[in-house]
Parts: structure tokens; sequence; C-alpha cells
């Protein structure tokens, strides 16, 4: 774990957090990509206990609050999207804490039915440790299910509607960027193969049911795309998939 990254990580977060309210939360696993409708990994949840880690701004739990769920935790390294998740989850009795997802922080052991990650999970500094902790939180026979960029796709850049490769995808390790959301917040995030999520997954003792690269939400069937060199653009996503979701059973 690098208590620098995750400092910055915090500080920066906690200036671009206006930016991601209620975005990049379920039903919706990420951009252009198939929802839980269509997917169907949660399956019921009603009197299910769940922790979402890097709730953001409490979207997803309130998903899960409107599905039925018993009890609502979330862990998010940002004091802004904590008190942004407070306000979204007013109406319901919610756990809540200000933490990096990396640190053992007390949370009960064996306890939660669902864990799962919205597009927060690639931030760790320490996926091993991350993964190691989920399945403690996990009661056996419990789901761990989580989205994120697919690995490639941040290597892939679109000039005029050419898609062609960036960097290495052999190299993992982190990249700094000087600005997120257009605001002076420098990040650090992790690039990490696919290999490793899942390698990772394997040896914190999971048993890996499903792994799905995106395909584009049928809520854009019939929309014409247009050619575009955007980060996410729906041109992009029908090309390759946006987002890698993985569900795995605590055996
Ligand atoms: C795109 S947002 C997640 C949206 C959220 N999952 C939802 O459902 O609405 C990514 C979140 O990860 C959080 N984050 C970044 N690094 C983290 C870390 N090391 N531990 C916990 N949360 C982290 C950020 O503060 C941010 O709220």
């Amino acid at each position: 774990m690098s208590i620098e990254i995750i400092e910055q990580n915090k500080k920066s977060w906690n200036t671009v957090a206006h930016h991601f309210n209620g975005k990049d939360a379920l039903p919706s696993y990420g951009p252009f990509a198939q929802r839980e409708e269509e997917l169907g990994l949660f399956g019921e949840l009603s009197n299910k206990k769940v922790l979402d880690i890097g709730c953001g701004s409490g979207h997803s739990l309130a998903y899960m609050a409107e599905k039925g769920a018993s009890e609502l935790w979330g862990v998010d390294l940002s004091e802004a999207q904590i008190n942004t998740a407070r306000e979204t989850l007013k109406e319901v009795k919610n756990n809540l804490f200000c933490a990096p997802m990396e640190s053992d922080i007390g949370l009960p052991k064996k306890y939660f039915d669902v864990v799962y990650s919205i597009y927060a999970i690639g931030w760790t500094t320490d996926l091993a440790a991350t993964f190691q902790l989920i399945h403690s939180y996990l009661k056996p026979g419990g789901s761990f299910i989580f989205s994120w960029d697919h690995p490639l796709y941040a290597h892939l850049k679109s000039q005029n509607g050419e898609i062609h490769l960036d960097g290495s995808y052999q190299n993992e390790g982190v990249t700094q960027y000087e600005n997120f959301k257009g605001e002076e917040a420098p990040v650090v995030i992790p690039k990490r193969k696919m290999a490793t999520y899942i390698n990772e997954l394997i040896k914190a003792g999971f048993t890996i049911e499903s792994v799905i690269e995106s395909d584009v939400s049928s809520g854009f069937d019939g929309v014409d795309e247009e050619i575009s060199d955007r980060y996410y653009s729906l041109y992009k996503a029908r090309r390759f998939p946006t987002t890698m979701i993985i569900k795995s059973i605590k055996g």
C-alpha cells in the first residue's frame, strides 16, 4: 500500500467529487456497457447485507436499498464523496466509512452476502491486500462483483476513428496524470493486466463465476454512432469493451 499515492488521490478525489455525483452507479456497470437488468449478476437482494467498495456518491447503495437489501455498508477514500453519499442515503439506515479500501479498518468478517465495487477497484494501490480483505468480509458462499475499465481500454487511442495501441499493455505500474476532469487534481492510477485481476482473485481464495468484457447496452440499439476520438464513445465501445465485469464466489 502506498500512503503517498493514497493521500494524493484522496485530495484530488475531494476536488473532483462534484463531477461524479450519481455517475458510474448501478444498475450501470460502466460507460455504454450492459446494465444489471441485462446481466442479472446480483440475483435476489432482499434481506442481503451488502458492502460497496469505493461507494462514491452512494447511488449504487441507493439501488441496493430499492432492491430490498437489509444492510447498506460503504467505504470510500474521499470525505467529499462520503458526505454526498450520506445525503443520497439520508432516508435509509447506512454504515459509511471514509477510508482506503486497501486498509483493514475493522469491518466485520464473514458477515456480508455481497461485496461489490463499481468503477473503483482499480484505484487500489494494493490489489492483493484489497481482494484478501474483501474475501474476509464475505460469508462463505457470498459473492464479489466488480466492474472497472477493461485493462486494455486505457491503451487504445482513437485518431480520426482509427484505433491504435498507445504505450505498452505489458508494462504494469502507475501513471501520474496532472489533471483530472479538467481540474488541477493530480492522480496516480495503477495499470494492471486482465490476468493480474484474475490471478489475484484466485490467490485470495475466490472461485471465478463469470468474466464479462462488456458489449454495448441494448439501450443504444438503433443509436447512430459518430466517429469520435473521445476516451469513451459509442464508436469505440462498439469496437472494443469499455468495461470488464467479474463475479466471484467465496468458496
Ligand atoms: C467512479 S467513483 C465510484 C462510483 C461509485 N462506485 C458508485 O457506485 O456511485 C470512484 C471512487 O473510488 C474512490 N477511491 C479512489 N481510491 C480509493 C481507495 N484507495 N479506497 C477507497 N476508495 C477509493 C473515489 O473516492 C471515488 O469515489
